[in-house]
């Protein structure tokens, strides 16, 4: 197992002439942030990968990136773009409402130095991945949910809006028919928007975003907004995110694993596969379900890996903006 090795900034300035890392045009922030010391061939990035097909969110980011802004706001910028998305009927505006018929979003965001912030259960707000960046930055906490969450994204000059269109209001109607006030669970109603992205100088941060299960319990929370289970970032190591059913991903801690599995030296790709294979070994309806994971590692590689196919990942890299089929463990 190849180990990387990692420096300190602050011991870089005669270092670095030897090993090429990069630290050009740091900021403040970005110089207390421990860094790979890599041979330059080896890197990957910048790169922004997302789960799902949506290119229009990826080229967002990269075009921050591009532009210069953080990593975390890149990640911001992205996923406001399926948020603002009336047909997507998974996050923001259009998301599928709870059995009750209110739309409720959770969403967080986590940034190279650890820092994290989160709303969960929040509705009328179009951009939950905004309002986590603000919890995280500018109060005392980490979580808001609820009418807290809304009432903070208020005073922080969010508008309040109706986010059930009336093609999602349909699709309620029509499950109303026939589901007998149940939650369903199937492969198909779970399309988080997790997002993670990686600078030019080698800063990740991550973002994930999501309506959550359609026509879920009133007060349903599932992995998206919840750290270590729907996003994972450590700086010195890589990042990892999820989509699918949130239950599943909250019992194995999922993103946390995946990024610790990177950790002992598992590639993103591997170690995708192995916290995936946790809950296939420990769920007997896995066939049931839906969960990927996406990450990154420190070299900017990227991996993916879901139970069922079906699922894609949009990678920006290189100026590319590529759908890619991961493998899954139920090939049909
Ligand atoms: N992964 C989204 C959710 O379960 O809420």
């Amino acid at each position: 197992m190849k180990r990387r090795k990692f420096i300190q900034n602050a011991a870089l300035g005669s270092v670095a002439a030897t090993i090429g890392a990069s630290l050009i045009a740091c900021t403040d922030s970005e110089k207390k942030t421990v860094i790979a010391a890599e041979d330059p061939s080896d890197r990957k990035y910048p790169v922004v990968i997302a789960t799902w097909d949506v290119k229009e969110a990826t080229a967002s980011a990269w075009q921050s990136l591009k532009e210069g802004k953080s990593a975390l706001q890149a990640v911001i910028d992205g996923c406001a773009v399926e948020e603002a998305n009336a047909d997507g009927q998974s996050v923001g505006v259009g998301g599928l409402p709870d059995r009750d018929g209110r739309v409720t979003l959770d969403a967080c965001v986590m940034n190279e130095h650890g820092d994290y912030g989160a709303v969960l259960c929040m509705e009328n707000i179009m951009h939950p991945i905004a309002v986590a960046k603000m919890v995280m930055e500018d109060t005392p906490h980490v979580i808001l949910a609820g009418v807290g969450a809304e009432q903070f994204a208020v005073s922080q000059g969010f508008k309040r809006e109706n986010l059930l269109t009336e093609a999602s209001k349909r699709g309620w109607e029509a499950w109303k028919k026939t589901a007998e006030y149940k939650p369903i669970i199937n492969i198909e109603n779970h399309d988080t928007i997790g997002m993670l992205a990686m600078d030019k100088n080698g800063v990740i941060s991550g973002g994930c975003t999501t309506s959550g299960l359609a026509f879920k319990m009133a007060g349903r929370v599932g992995d998206s907004a919840i750290i270590g289970a729907g996003l994972f970032v450590d700086n010195e190591i890589g990042a990892c995110t999820a989509t699918g059913l949130g239950e599943e991903v909250l019992k194995t801690v999922g993103s946390y694993l995946v990024v610790e599995l990177m950790r002992q030296g598992k590639s993103p790709q591997e170690a995708c596969k192995e916290a995936v294979m946790r809950i296939v070994n420990k769920s007997k309806n896995y066939k049931d379900f839906q969960v990927a994971y996406i990450a990154m590692n420190k070299k900017g590689e990227t991996g993916a890996y879901s139970i069922h196919d079906g699922f894609v990942a949009t990678v920006y890299r290189d100026g590319k903006n590529t759908t890619e089929v991961p493998e899954s463990y139920n090939s049909l």
